[in-house]
């Protein structure tokens, strides 16, 4: 009796025991559980980020660090790309297209929008933002974010083609800036004469998004389109571009333009210039503050206007400018608008503008006294933007691009003769827009 008493009180011992045990054990399941869970929900969110690797430097100047301290709880990982537009472009295309984009944020150019958009890359922000809200924009940097009446792209920073001169060469020599394409070339031939320059002008001749964004102005300026958004009606193959086309061969045949002009980006011609070989330089504002920085041999000596035109025409600028979307395969979509809102804010593109001398998308920055001091063209620069041309915003741009990159540079490096290029461009374009010859 007495054994079986025992053997029954050890029996409920270790069915206790065990009970503690299991019970021990499961606390210690689920506190490992949780603790992992906390850590997980603790981790910071990485929004991931492609751009050109000289934009990159002046985002980590400040701007990435500041929202990082204001949102603790999200990284921004930038990840370095190629120094062309359309390469970038051609970067995010296939990892959409690859499926598995690492990319949150997608930092996009003023003409990527509508093909973006269209290919169902991109998420909807009309209803993150209001109407008030984006009034505060340029108007015309707000529509190169739309597509179909949606909005895909908060503008972050404006841009606008500009001629840069020589201010103190043209003075001395008692001249005036150029108003058209003509005085651009007599100013040029005579500072080349008086051996003060050793070229009179350089622009963008490479094949690539940079050429047609600068031919884009000389085309305007000479009463010529390329497509008209709206019709889709092109405009190659009319008399205006074949003249927009004359004039800078001209500027290379006339020795007022280095030979290898046609195989020339911003960087190479801003560096010319900078150099203080040359007189003029079709650029975007970008090169202002370095132009103007300590160790430029220019410092102080350089002017800023809108781009010539032919005689009884304006001057256009091409619009240019860079914003920020949402990937729809984003995982992180409510971190990535976080960080939209934060760049985009008015202080944030004020430090941003003031550090890196990027061009505003907020127009009262034109004007801030700070801004203001720094960069004196800007409240004209306002004025630029306003009236600048834009890439045809169409579904199809890239490709269209790419036909216009090809024929031109064929036409100016003298592959081509430029008439029958123009004549294959157009056919090309009307091709694969599916229309007519107006
Ligand atoms: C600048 C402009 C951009 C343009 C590019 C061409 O980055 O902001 O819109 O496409 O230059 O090189």
């Amino acid at each position: 009796m007495l054994y079986q008493q025992s053997i029954s009180k050890l029996q409920t011992f270790i069915q206790k025991q065990s009970l503690v045990h299991i019970g021990a054990f499961l606390t210690t399941l689920l506190s490992i559980i949780l603790c992992s869970w906390l850590a997980i929900a603790q981790q910071p969110v990485t929004l991931n980020m492609l751009i050109t690797a000289p934009d990159a430097q002046p985002w980590r100047q400040g701007l990435i660090r500041d929202f990082e301290a204001d949102n603790p709880g999200i990284r921004l990982n930038l990840v370095e790309g190629p120094n062309a537009t359309n390469l970038l472009e051609d970067l995010y295309t296939s990892s959409f297209i690859l499926g598995e984009s690492p990319y949150d944020l997608i930092n996009m150019d003023v003409i990527w929008t509508s093909k973006f958009a269209a290919a169902g890359w991109l998420l909807p922000l009309d209803d993150r933002i209001s109407q008030q809200e984006l009034a505060a924009f340029s108007p015309k940097d707000v529509e190169g974010g739309k597509y179909q009446d949606k909005l895909y792209r908060i503008p972050m920073r404006s841009d606008a083609g500009v001629l840069y001169y020589r201010e103190d060469l043209i003075k001395q020599a008692g001249l005036k800036p150029p108003q058209t394409f003509d005085d651009l070339m007599r100013i040029s031939q005579t500072l080349q004469k008086k051996d003060k320059i050793n070229w009179g002008y350089v622009w963008q001749g490479r094949q690539y998004e940079g050429l047609v964004a600068m031919f884009a102005e000389v085309l305007d300026g000479f009463g010529g389109f390329w497509v008209k958004p709206d019709t889709l009606e092109v405009g190659l193959d009319r008399p205006e571009t074949l003249k927009a086309i004359e004039f800078l061969r001209n500027t290379v045949s006339q020795g007022v333009s280095p030979p290898g002009v046609t195989t020339y980006q911003e960087e190479d011609t801003r560096r010319l210039f900078q150099s203080g070989q040359v007189a003029f330089l079709r650029s975007w504002p970008y090169a202002w503050p370095l132009a103007q920085a300590e160790n430029s041999p220019i410092r102080g000596k350089v002017g800023i206007q809108p781009m010539v035109h032919a005689p009884g025409y304006t001057g256009a600028a091409c619009l240019g400018g860079w914003g920020l979307g949402i990937a729809k395969s984003s995982r992180h979509p409510e971190e990535a608008w976080k960080a939209i809102q934060y760049f985009t804010s008015r202080e944030a593109q004020r430090r941003f503008i003031l550090s890196a001398g990027y061009v505003p998308s907020r127009r009262e920055l034109f004007t801030d006294p700070e801004i203001v001091a720094k960069y004196p063209h800007y409240p004209h620069l306002l004025e630029v933007v306003d009236n600048a041309v834009l890439r045809p915003p169409i579904a199809q741009y890239a490709q269209t691009s790419d036909i216009l990159q090809r024929y031109l540079s064929a036409a100016l490096s003298g592959r081509m003769n430029p008439e029958q290029a123009m004549q294959a461009a157009a056919a090309e374009t009307r091709r694969l827009l599916g229309t007519k010859k107006v």
